[in-house]
């Protein structure tokens, strides 16, 4: 089975982590993507958040959430009240899967497979263990199910606090949709606005 486990270093904290990471080849999804995206902020951060996996700009840039779907992130963050300076944002899958009809062509996310979330699964475990965080926020179906399980329902899921055992950790969780969602919407306005008021539950659990 595809795995990251035995790029994953035991000790060396962030520092070992990241490096390590940029090396993984627990998937075939580094074949084609530029560079391995992983997570970004402070390990002593209160809150772990959680995104599907980095686009266009993120595999460019090698950072998480750095493009138009960051942005809008950022933007909810800041209208909910969380410091961006409590977060450690990173990415159920760290490498970009795409599809593209050729060299030059606009590259079109793929959503990962089960076997790439459970694949890379490995290094989330390992930021979860190293933040330790008070709170998990979930973007989306995909991340859900990467640290949920298969039977996580974003819109049954989202916008209440949970209690879920992670990895083997007992976990506060507060699930919303993906930014991206809100990026697509007909209803733009309305989609962002519960994308706000979901992370305003995650704020009042932070108290
Ligand atoms: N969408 C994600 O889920 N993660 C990113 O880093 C960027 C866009
Ligand atoms: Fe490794 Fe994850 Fe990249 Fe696959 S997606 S190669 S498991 S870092």
């Amino acid at each position: 089975a595809y795995t990251a486990e035995p790029f994953v270093p035991e000790r060396g904290g962030l520092p070992a982590l990241r490096k390590a990471a940029a090396e993984c080849r627990g998937c075939p999804l580094h074949r084609n993507a530029t560079q391995t995206v992983f997570g970004n902020g402070d390990t002593d951060a209160r809150v772990l958040i959680v995104g599907e996996q980095p686009g266009d700009q993120e595999d460019r840039q090698g950072k998480p959430f750095v493009g138009p779907a960051g942005r809008l992130l950022d933007r909810a963050l800041a209208e909910a009240g969380i410091d961006p300076g409590q977060t450690y944002v990173t990415n159920a899958v760290k490498h970009f899967k795409f599809t593209s009809s050729g060299p030059g062509k606009r590259r079109i996310h793929k959503a990962p497979s089960l076997r790439e979330m459970t694949a890379c699964g490995p290094w989330l475990a390992a930021e979860l263990a190293l933040v330790d965080p008070e709170l998990i926020v979930i973007l989306g179906a995909t991340a859900g199910k990467a640290l949920l399980g298969s039977s996580f329902r974003v819109t049954q899921q989202r916008g209440t606090l949970l209690e879920e055992e992670i990895h083997g950790r007992k976990a506060r969780v507060v699930a919303t949709i993906h930014p991206s969602a809100a990026l697509r919407a007909d209803d733009r306005e309305a989609v962002y606005q519960g994308l706000v008021s979901d992370l305003k539950v995650a704020a009042r659990a932070l108290g």
